[in-house]
């Protein structure tokens, strides 16, 4: 497996695989990976010729109040993850070798961005679709892989990958779960073992949800106002919010029909955790 940390480096050997009528897969992360992140690598690999992974802590996707110091990393133990899953690349650049100390361009998107994480993470999303485009310019693939658990965030790629007419395939892969429900994400490391028990409160919310929407529910406040009931029965959770919304536009909904994202971030802890699911009625 290659290990570039420069934009050149990846470039040349794109460019010779290409020469080479290989076809290329990019998955994005930003490390500390975990069966999620390997279930995107293994589709990508089965799918794409050649197929890179970029592991790069974002720091213009968080917030100044957000973990981006705290953010877990251990680049050594996902180069391993990354091979056993025959990952052909790895693109794991330095802030300043992404961000020139002048930097001043950025993709921002409306609408999509002003619901859900958009909300209480008001550049989030501008630093995920900047860094997604440079990502998409630099390693040029064909096809390129995100999780279904950042739901919000695969829906504004595939619109910005739409409007901006950057010709890749997006691939969506489902939510990747421990035994016991609790969804994947490298910031469950931060839970403490009261706190990991208390997480659950995320999936067995999922599973309510679900049930009520199978169950003949159609009113999204109804359903959203029992699945908050539901969370606040574990005293260690804090809501950020819950909502039903239009699976593409992501814009909130009153009647449950159409395709449809049930999204919610909760703070256990200092810790804020996402989880959600999506339905077609
Ligand atoms: O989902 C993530 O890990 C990040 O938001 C991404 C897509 C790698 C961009 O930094």
């Amino acid at each position: 497996m290659i290990i570039a940390s420069t934009i050149e480096e990846v470039r040349a050997q794109v460019c010779q695989w290409k020469k080479e009528g290989f076809t290329i897969g990019l998955v994005p992360t930003m490390g500390y990976l975990h069966e999620g992140h390997a279930s995107l690598a293994k589709k990508a690999v089965s799918l794409c010729d050649k197929t890179v992974a970029s592991v790069f802590v974002n720091p213009i996707q968080f917030g100044p109040t957000e973990d981006l110091d705290a953010y877990p990393r251990d680049f050594s133990h996902d180069c391993n993850i990354l091979a056993d899953c025959g990952i052909d690349m790895v693109f794991h650049p330095t802030p300043e070798e992404m961000y020139a100390s002048d930097f001043c361009t950025y993709v921002d998107m409306e609408h999509l961005t002003t619901q859900l994480c958009g909300k209480s993470r008001p550049i989030h999303f501008r630093g995920v679709c900047t860094v997604v485009s440079k990502l998409f310019h630099i390693v040029t693939p064909d096809k390129a892989f995100f999780g279904e658990k950042d739901a919000q965030q695969l829906a504004v790629v595939r619109r910005m990958v739409r409007d901006l007419s950057f010709g890749i395939e997006i691939v969506g892969c489902p939510i990747v779960r421990e035994a016991d429900g609790l969804a994947k994400s490298s910031r469950n490391t931060y839970l403490n073992s009261e706190e990991r028990q208390a997480a659950l409160i995320l999936s067995k919310t999922v599973n309510l949800g679900k049930s009520l929407i199978e169950k003949g529910q159609r009113d999204a406040n109804a359903l959203t106002a029992a699945m908050k009931e539901n969370i606040l029965t574990e005293p260690l959770a804090r809501i950020d919010y819950v909502d039903a919304v239009d699976g593409v536009t992501m814009q909130p909904v009153s009647q449950l029909k159409g395709q449809i994202l049930v999204a919610m971030a909760v703070y256990i802890g200092k810790t804020r955790l996402i989880d959600n699911f999506s339905v077609t009625l």
